[in-house]
């Protein structure tokens, strides 16, 4: 159980970042997960972990939470050093998995019972805290019912406040909201939202860069077990520099045609969104020329574009931009140019 701020292994207390990695290795056979990790998280704030598959965020949440050992370097949570203290560390923090931790055929009461137990909370503390958090997580109507009924959201907030039983002061979140939809994502991002308005630090991992975006006060990129980049988001926008062109060609088999047209006008090649049906442009800091200059392409041959307009860099862009691959491939395939599938960090379960 979380013993107050104050408390670290010896006798001063911690000042430091809530979390601090530095150099960590991990590698499974001859898979390296990670390849040198440093990240610090202040405390009272939200660090986004962003990466594809097999980037190595999990990987990362294991160390953190004790569940896997580094195999080189230093990982501390509110200063407690998760290989030498690693009862220490579990003490003060919480683990949502991106594996369920939710016994399904028990109702949603009695998983938060069993959980409390684990954290030696008496029957009284355990009875009150369960009331609480399934007040918090909108689920008291469900709280009596087995939880093998549960939606794919009400299970996801299930999990997060069997997360945070035992009152902890640093929260991991490993993909908090994949496989939801954009209803439930929501319900999550709020319930986030609260737990870091109360205090808590948390670090989450997430494939969505809106997810970052709406949520972290910083945030990594990772790609093939290394930190390709981080900041806030507006840094990270800001880094790719320009902006961006966008239109989109009602006429499906003009727009072919139309990204032909405007490739050339920058150094970037245009994209084409197979989901939104757009076409997207790096234009660097001239973007009203190259919008006057995609008018009169498109004009000459005939294509009306819609929603033409200049905007600021996404995270989409930023991730594009750092990595030259699109997210959703493990990396290795090559880019596909062109008319290729937009970057977009997401795996549909
Ligand atoms: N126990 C393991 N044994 C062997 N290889 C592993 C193990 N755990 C992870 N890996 C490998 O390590 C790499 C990083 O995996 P990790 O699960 O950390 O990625 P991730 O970023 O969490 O991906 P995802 O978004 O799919 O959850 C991958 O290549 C994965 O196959
Ligand atoms: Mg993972």
């Amino acid at each position: 159980m979380g013993s107050g701020p104050q408390s670290s292994v010896g006798s001063t207390a911690w000042d430091g970042p809530a979390i601090y990695v530095e150099d960590v290795h991990k590698s499974f056979g001859d898979v390296r997960a990670l390849r040198g990790v440093d990240l610090a998280v202040e405390r009272g704030t939200v660090l986004g972990v962003l990466g594809p598959n097999g980037a190595g965020k999990t990987t990362a949440v294991k160390i953190l939470t004790t569940l896997l050992r580094p195999d080189r370097g230093r990982a501390l949570v509110e200063g407690r050093d998760v290989a030498r203290s690693p009862a220490a560390v579990r003490e003060i923090i919480g683990l949502a998995g991106q594996s369920t931790a939710i016994q399904e055929e028990l109702t949603g009461r009695e998983n938060l019972d069993i959980m409390g137990r684990l954290y030696h909370l008496d029957r009284a503390s355990r009875r009150r805290r369960a009331g609480e958090l399934l007040e918090r997580f909108d689920l008291v109507g469900a709280a009596d019912r087995p939880t093998k009924g549960y939606s794919g959201g009400m299970q996801r907030r299930l999990d997060l406040a069997l997360s945070l039983v035992s009152h902890p002061q640093v929260v991991f979140l490993d993909e908090p909201t994949t496989g939801l939809d954009p209803r439930s994502r929501l319900a999550v991002w709020d319930v986030i939202r609260e737990m870091v308005a109360s205090g808590t630090t948390l670090l989450l991992t997430t494939q969505y860069l809106e997810e970052a975006d709406a949520l972290a006060n910083e945030i990594v990129v990772v790609d093939r077990g290394t930190v390709i980049a981080s900041g806030t988001s507006q840094e990270l926008k800001n880094r790719i520099g320009g902006d961006v062109l966008q239109f989109s060609v009602v006429q499906r088999d003009r727009r072919a045609e139309a990204l032909e047209a405007v490739s050339g006008l920058s150094s970037a090649e245009p994209l084409y969104d197979e989901e939104t049906a757009r076409i997207s442009l790096r234009v660097g800091a001239d973007g009203s020329k190259a919008l006057v200059e995609t008018v009169r392409r498109l004009d000459a041959l005939g294509i009306h574009p819609e929603d033409l307009g200049i905007r600021r860099p996404s995270l989409d862009d930023v991730f594009l931009s750092l990595t030259g691959h699109g997210a959703e491939q493990d990396g290795d395939a090559p880019k596909r140019r062109g008319r290729g599938r937009r970057a977009r960090i997401r795996r549909e379960r």
